[in-house]
């Protein structure tokens, strides 16, 4: 199967006043629809900034696409026009990112949050919007949404709000989506309700899903595959059983040890 997103050869650097930073250094990733990739590696390998280019989300400047394609059908999304990555926002693509309070408005009700999302992706009339968006957060797995809907995001707990955030995601129904650090603000428990949510969803809709995460129990979990980053260079790549049993990197090693218990779901 031809991977959905490709990503080859990609060069991010950040060029600041005290010296340029590279963020990704030759990074190539694939991934296809219905599978899961993790990309691991310690903080400041270049996770997100690879996750960010995707969407061509890095601030521009400091951020400058030195080299390499991020390939979505084919398409190069760092060489499409600002409207057409518009309109890949959302449509093919999602994120979800770690702190849902930072993403979410805290004066607005949740259910008009997702109600905006829906008309940005459909001409629906105010009432039908605000129905499909009671219907995304049923989806997300939010119990009694027509309440949830009505209340603002602090009234919500830290693993409600993130399923606020799954359901703005995949209202569009993107084809890929993006989870940078999606459960690491919440407790054990509800941090394996938000990935059980994640695999649920993806098995009904088929979406390829890139989860960042620098937790190897989580990409034991759930993962296909996964990228391991190091200073923004790959230095490892594969199935998740022959990388954890047999991985051919000391780095790859060492993240595995810093792991309390590895176990396969
Ligand atoms: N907007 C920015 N401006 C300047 N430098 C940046 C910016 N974003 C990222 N960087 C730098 O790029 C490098 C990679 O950062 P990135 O955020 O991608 O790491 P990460 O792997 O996601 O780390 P973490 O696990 O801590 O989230 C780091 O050296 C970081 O300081
Ligand atoms: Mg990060």
């Amino acid at each position: 199967m031809s991977p959905l997103l490709e990503i080859t050869d990609l060069r991010i650097e950040f060029r600041l006043a005290t010296g340029t930073v590279t963020a990704a250094d030759g990074v190539s990733l694939a991934v296809s629809a219905g599978e899961t990739l993790a990309v691991v590696g310690e903080s400041g390998s270049g996770k997100t900034a690879t996750a960010l280019s995707v969407l061509r989300l890095n601030p521009e400047p400091p951020c400058v696409y030195a080299g390499g394609e991020v390939l979505l059908d084919g398409r190069d999304l760092l060489r499409v026009s600002e409207k057409d990555l518009r309109r890949i926002r959302g449509n093919d693509v999602a994120m979800v990112f770690q702190d849902p309070m930072t993403s979410l408005n805290p004066l607005k009700r949740v259910g008009a949050q997702v109600a905006e999302v829906v008309r940005k992706h459909q001409s629906a009339s105010r009432a039908a919007a605000r129905e499909a968006a009671v219907a995304a957060l049923r989806e997300a797995g939010i119990p009694d949404p027509q309440r949830r809907a009505g209340q603002y995001p602090h009234q919500l707990s830290g693993g409600l709000r993130q399923r606020v955030m799954i359901a703005m995601a995949l209202v569009g129904r993107p084809r890929v989506l993006i989870a940078d650090e999606p459960t690491t603000a919440l407790d054990v428990t509800v941090q394996a309700r938000i990935l059980e949510l994640l695999v649920d969803l993806q098995r009904r809709h088929g979406m390829a899903i890139v989860l960042i995460t620098h937790d190897l129990g989580v990409v034991a979990e759930v993962a296909d595959r996964v990228v391991v980053l190091r200073s923004g260079q790959v230095v490892e790549s594969g199935d998740v059983v022959s990388v954890f049993e047999r991985p051919r990197e000391d780095y790859t090693r060492d993240l595995l040890r810093a792991t309390p218990k590895l176990e396969r779901a």
